[in-house]
């Protein structure tokens, strides 16, 4: 069996030959996710297979960023919060290489996911954490782990903080 390595997305990474079999997620990894890096914009960590050489396959990615977001109407979250924008983490995008999908890796993603993001909120604080589903398929998949859409004719679907358990285990990171 495998063992993976969690790594932050850089020059070592085989960006171009990964094929999720969603195109707007292989994009992003391709094109975006490094600049979206050094701009500070999000950070993203790719899943490699521990010893491989330069350029590393990759056998999965997810992007995590902080949003500022309307203190509306969360599931889970306390009422009365306050009226100005209040934080959370977005999860912007989770995928696997076709080749690699119903091993369980993507499961393995988010809750490397949620355990960053519960680390970022128990440092900084934060409502919880976002993730926009691509389609109405993935939405299933979310809701596996505890997501809930956030209304019904939304694709954006949320993990309130108490929600996030501890105890996930992060392969290896930077
Ligand atoms: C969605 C995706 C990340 C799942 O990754 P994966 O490694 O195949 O998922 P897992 O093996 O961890 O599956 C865990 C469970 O979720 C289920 N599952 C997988 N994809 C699902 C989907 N789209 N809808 C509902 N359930 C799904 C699996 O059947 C499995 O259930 P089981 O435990 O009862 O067998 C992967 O199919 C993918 O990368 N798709 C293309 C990109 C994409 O859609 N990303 C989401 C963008 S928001």
């Amino acid at each position: 069996m495998s063992s993976y390595a969690l790594e932050i997305v850089a020059e070592c990474h085989d960006r171009a030959g990964f094929a999720s079999g969603l195109e707007s997620v292989d994009r992003y990894l391709r094109e975006a996710a490094r600049g979206h890096l050094e701009k500070g914009i999000s950070v993203t960590r790719v899943l490699v297979e521990v010893g491989g050489t330069p350029p590393k396959q990759v056998v999965g990615y997810f992007t995590l960023s902080n949003i500022a977001v309307e203190a509306g109407d969360w599931p889970g979250v306390a009422k009365r919060l306050p009226k100005q924008a209040v934080s959370a983490v977005l999860l912007g995008r989770l995928a696997v290489a076709k080749a690699a999908h119903g091993r369980e890796i993507g499961s393995m993603l988010v809750a490397s996911a949620r355990q960053l993001t519960r680390e970022t909120i128990l440092r900084t604080g934060g409502i919880g954490m976002v993730v926009d589903a691509a389609n109405e398929h993935v939405v299933g998949f979310y809701t596996r782990f505890g997501f809930r859409r956030v209304s019904a004719a939304s694709l954006r679907m949320f993990l309130p903080s108490a929600s996030l358990e501890t105890g996930a285990v992060i392969p290896k990171d930077e």
